[in-house]
């Protein structure tokens, strides 16, 4: 009895250690926000796991709550994840969370949006101030160098609306021609942008504006659409007020779309590049030599290259579903093969058991033949 409790033990071993593929990085995402740029980078960091078979990803979205944020954070890290990718949502009060996480020994990616400490490991972002300023020149010469623009700010505290604003600032200060008749504060959202410029029309009902500014594509989009509201004479805005934006999204409603089809005048891409987040993320895990600070390449988006782009998005997307698509069928044929490899190995064991069981009936035949 006891050699067959002994086998059945083997055997459960083996099948155990036959599930069980090497060691799994557990990579925790914080993102701030939920939205399409988000999303698109979502789908990017789950396509850059993909092609690391040893990366499980857990992501959480704070819906731009910063106390929401800092507890997604500290249970990332009691799930005992191995690496932490993360985009505050304002500087100061995610900071501390990051902190925590940090001195206990995890890696920190901080990515898009900057923390107010230096305990990170690593973080990669495009150039916001730079597109602030770019923006700023195109907006400059767009107009003639004359003009009244009205700006509607980022989220109050969160690095890119602050280094946007900046650039800005800095491209329209010799420009004398030009006015920023208001910079309204905004969070990001279409909503607000929408009401802010509704509220501030109502007390400027005088002031003409050429230009908005958005901090963001959703932002000018809100912005836009309270111009058309506030004007009573037309369901549509004065035609001579010009909007531009930042994130330059491809897929339908995204920025890019948005200027083709003349709703923006302008945007800037804003790179999501997940897949390049996941390499770093490993490269750390790995030990391997990695760049602490990555800065990504973005572009002006306008009407002279707005087709184009969107021709070559929509290709990149077309393939990225492919991809997908390619993914979802090995995975089921991969969990195809580990479900055979169990009724083999389960085979194996049920022969082995029984050929033990046959021995030790034998072994006993003989011994009660020899007694
Ligand atoms: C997405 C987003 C973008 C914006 C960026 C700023 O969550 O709001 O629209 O460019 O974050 O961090």
């Amino acid at each position: 009895m006891q050699k067959l409790n002994l086998c059945v033990i083997i055997i459960l071993v083996v099948l155990t250690s036959c599930s069980q593929s090497g060691k799994r990085y557990k990579i925790g995402v914080s993102q701030c926000s939920e939205d399409i740029w988000r999303e698109k980078q979502n789908a990017e960091l789950r396509m850059g796991a993909y092609f690391q078979d040893n990366v499980e990803l857990r992501f959480a979205a704070a819906y731009d709550s910063d106390e929401r944020q800092v507890q997604q954070i500290d249970s990332l890290v009691a799930t005992g994840i191995d690496l932490l990718i993360v985009a505050p949502n304002q500087m100061a009060t995610i900071s501390p969370a990051i902190d925590r996480a940090y001195d206990k020994g995890i890696p920190v990616i901080v990515f898009e949006r900057k923390t107010s400490s230096q305990k990170y490991t690593a973080f990669i972002s495009a150039d916001n101030y730079e597109m602030g300023r770019v923006m700023g020149e195109y907006i400059v010469s767009r107009l003639g160098g004359k003009g009244s623009v009205l700006e509607i700010k980022g989220l109050e505290g969160s690095s890119p609306a602050i280094e946007r604003h900046n650039g800005f600032m800095d491209a329209i200060k010799d420009a004398s021609g030009i006015e920023v008749v208001a910079s309204l504060q905004g969070d990001w959202t279409e909503p607000t942008a929408y009401e802010t410029t509704l509220q501030w029309l109502s007390d400027n009902k005088d002031v003409h504006v050429d230009l908005v500014f958005g901090a963001n594509d959703r932002t000018a989009m809100g912005a836009r659409k309270a111009i058309a509201e506030a004007q009573p004479s037309s369901l549509h805005p004065s035609p001579s007020t010009l909007y531009c934006g930042i994130d330059g999204l491809p897929g339908e409603n995204g920025g890019i779309q948005l200027v083709r089809d003349s709703l923006l005048d302008a945007s800037y891409i804003y790179p999501t590049h997940g897949d390049q987040i996941i390499d770093l993320a490993i490269r750390i895990l790995d030990g391997r030599p990695y760049e602490k600070e990555t800065m990504l390449m973005s572009a002006l988006v306008t009407r002279d290259n707005a087709k184009v782009l969107l021709m070559e998005s929509e290709e990149i997307m077309r393939q990225a579903s492919q991809l997908d698509l390619l993914h979802e069928k090995a995975d089921s044929y991969l969990h195809k093969l580990d479900t055979q490899r169990i009724i083999n190995w389960l085979a194996i064991g049920i022969i082995v058991l029984l050929v033990v069981v046959f021995v030790l009936f034998y072994l006993y035949h003989l011994r009660k033949i020899a007694l």
